[in-house]
């Protein structure tokens, strides 16, 4: 099974940019530590950030047919960005949004996201550590997924 991890605006900033917001740790890091989880659990994942919308965009269309789920940070296009929303919501391929900070306390703007609204699960607030709760959340989802497919196809055999 396979996993696209897309970073939205800014994040390639992570580690440098307002620490006391987002801690110490570059988005390298988290994705090795990510790399390690996904080769534990037989999974490949493959990794892209991109400050453009339309290049985002492009990514979440291109995961239709290749990736079995995603996991985003759409940064600050979660607050702005219909066209991101749109393409998760076509793509159908499991995504579960993932903040660093926890937006719900901090300005107004970041208090909506129009994203999360059509991904399967949204976790906030907890460091990079919320990476890897995506990770289990998204292998559990793609999981029942799977199961589904299976009983669905052993009904019409
Ligand atoms: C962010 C929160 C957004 O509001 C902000 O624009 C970001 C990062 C986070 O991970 O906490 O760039 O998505």
């Amino acid at each position: 099974m396979k996993i696209v991890v897309i970073q939205g605006p800014n994040l390639n900033m992570l580690g440098v940019r307002e620490q006391h917001i987002y801690g110490p740790m570059k988005l390298e890091e988290i994705h090795q530590q990510m790399k390690s989880f996904a080769e534990q659990n037989g999974l490949e994942v493959e990794f892209f950030q991109s400050n453009l919308e339309g290049e985002i965009v492009d990514k979440i269309q291109e995961c239709m047919g290749d990736a079995d789920g995603i996991i985003i940070n759409p940064a600050a296009y979660s607050h702005t960005s219909i066209a991101i929303r749109d393409a998760l919501s076509a793509v159908e391929v499991p995504a579960i949004e993932v903040h660093l900070s926890n937006i719900h306390a901090r300005e107004d703007f970041r208090k909506k996201s129009l994203t999360a609204e059509v991904t399967a699960g949204v976790i906030a607030g907890m460091g990079p550590f919320g990476y890897h709760l995506a990770m289990i959340g998204i292998i559990q989802i793609m999981g029942e997924i799977n199961a589904m497919k299976e009983a669905e196809e052993q009904q019409n055999a």
